[in-house]
């Protein structure tokens, strides 16, 4: 049994309404209960925190370490293009993570092109909407089968 943290950053609370051509029609809420599902058919326990501060995520992860937390999958929203607080914490915690996007930022405007978190992280998941988070779960709990590989 494995416990993975799934951590959102700013505005994902308002998933369901925000540009939904962009972000989809699935709330937070409904996203966090599917990744519950698939975490706990699979034999694992999933946590899921969302905060639209900077200091509230980085308190987080500071926590995660006490916690047993085996990956965290982070979607660090508009803080993936600005956060050197964030990326510092990650490496501080030295929790393996996977950073992931509904939108494919490649695709997108210029400054979301710059992430804080791709060079450090596992790897990233993104452009599939919602199923961005069950592949980064999927991607997550082969990383842990296979010892942190
Ligand atoms: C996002 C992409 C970011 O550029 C943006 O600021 C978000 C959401 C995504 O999931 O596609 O808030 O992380």
């Amino acid at each position: 049994m494995a416990r993975f943290l799934l951590l959102n950053g700013p505005n994902l609370g308002q998933l369901g309404t925000r540009e939904p051509g962009i972000y989809g029609t699935a709330t937070l809420p409904q996203i966090e209960q599917r990744l519950r599902a698939q975490a706990t058919a699979a034999g694992h326990e999933l946590d899921a925190f969302q905060s639209d501060s900077e200091p509230d995520l980085l308190k987080r992860i500071h926590q995660a370490r006490d916690q047993q937390i085996a990956v965290i999958l982070f979607n660090p929203a508009a803080f993936t293009h600005t956060s050197v607080a964030l990326r510092d914490a990650l490496l501080a915690v030295q929790i393996p993570f996977i950073e992931l996007h509904l939108s494919n930022v490649a695709a997108r405007e210029p400054f979301r092109h710059k992430s804080f978190f791709a060079d450090v992280a596992l790897g990233t998941i993104a452009g599939f909407g919602p199923t961005s988070y069950e592949l980064a779960l999927t991607a997550a709990i082969r990383h842990v089968s296979q010892g942190g590989e």
